[in-house]
């Protein structure tokens, strides 16, 4: 058996309490259905967040969770790592407002961006913290607020994406424990950045009238072109994780993918060869939730108790960047 440094101790979510359903979109002049997004991509509602309830709120609602179930208290965090494409502000970071929120006085905080595979990058960064000595304990957050970078105009992105917040604590294992991240992965290949992004507002480009009257400082999606890719770059993280863990699929109690589509999902777990009962699907619910999809995700299936201790759960992500990433844990 692989010894380990680092374990889960504790999971939460933080989700807004506004479901809007694909029949809604009719509300705001979108010519869509619910069969068309059904057949497409699984997705029949999501969460979308009020003015209140912003990356930070979701993510400090899902930390306050993760904390609870490790009984693990604000002042004994030592690292926050936020993953998200979504900052409630471009300066500073979410982290540190999420800090200055949990009254985490001990703790460094700073955000990660690596899109929908960016909490699987954040936990990788926590256990090699843990590994080199510098912490004991972290809090990695994936929390997105979507709905405020996708185009309401645009029916092919707009039907995809929700709101959501999904934390861990990671913490130093003891010695012998069992429990502990068996695998990491992640790569990336920014060649593909121009078929899921967001052209204009950054620093290169900032802000002007003409830019928001363009609508370019929106998420701008090739579907077709992510849809292959995600399937292939998903998959091949998929053999990574299962490679450096020494494990293979029937080892597996639990496959839980980025939640962006179910044909992506189904195509990653055919590749693997991991039945559909033995992966977890909640985009019906969720949508789209980008670095939060997995988190909320592991969430629910240990409140669910779905897996529990010894349990094997591999989780595989993909997207903008491209950056795609893996991880098998055993709780
Ligand atoms: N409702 C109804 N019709 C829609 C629609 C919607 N929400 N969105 C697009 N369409 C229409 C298009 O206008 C097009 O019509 P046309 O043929 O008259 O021009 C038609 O549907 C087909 O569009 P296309 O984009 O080719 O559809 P698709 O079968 O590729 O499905 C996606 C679109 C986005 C669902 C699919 O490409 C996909 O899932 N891609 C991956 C996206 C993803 O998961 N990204 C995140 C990765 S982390």
């Amino acid at each position: 058996m692989i010894p380990t440094v680092a374990r889960i101790t504790g999971t939460g979510r933080g989700l807004p309490s506004r479901i809007f359903t694909n029949d809604d979109f009719a509300s705001i002049g979108i010519e869509t259905s619910d069969e068309w997004i059904m057949e497409r991509t699984g997705i029949h509602e999501r969460r979308i967040g009020s003015e209140t309830e912003t990356t930070c709120w979701m993510a400090a609602a899902a930390a306050r969770g993760a904390m609870a179930k490790a009984g693990v208290t604000a002042g004994e965090i030592d690292t926050i790592i936020l993953s998200t494409a979504t900052p409630d502000r471009l300066l500073p970071a979410t982290a540190v407002d999420l800090q200055a929120e949990l009254g985490a006085t001990r703790a460094a905080a700073f955000d990660v961006s690596a899109a929908c595979s960016g909490w699987l990058y954040a936990i990788t960064i926590a256990e090699g913290m843990i590994a080199s000595g510098a912490i004991d304990t972290a809090l990695v957050v994936g929390a997105e607020k979507m709905s405020a970078i996708i185009d309401w105009t645009d029916r092919s992105t707009c039907v995809l994406f929700g709101d959501g917040a999904g934390a861990v604590i990671v913490q130093r294992n003891k010695a012998g424990e069992k429990a502990g991240i068996l695998s990491t992965f992640m790569r990336s290949d920014g060649c593909l950045a121009n078929l899921l992004y967001r052209p204009d507002g950054g620093a290169a480009h900032p802000m002007t009238k003409e830019i928001v009257e363009n609508r370019t400082h929106l998420v701008k999606m090739a579907g077709r072109e992510v849809f292959k890719h995600a399937v292939r770059e998903m998959s091949e993280a998929a053999d990574r994780a299962l490679d450096s863990a020494k494990l293979r699929s029937a080892d597996i109690d639990l496959l839980i993918p980025h939640q962006a589509n179910t044909r992506i999902i189904e195509a990653t777990a055919k590749h693997a060869s991991i039945p559909m009962s033995k992966v977890y699907v909640n985009v019906d619910r969720f949508g789209n939730t980008s670095s939060a999809s997995i988190p909320i995700a592991l969430d629910e299936v240990i409140e669910k108790k779905i897996v529990g201790p010894g349990s094997t759960v591999m989780m595989v992500a993909f997207g903008a960047g491209f950056t795609w990433a893996s991880a098998i844990i055993r709780l």
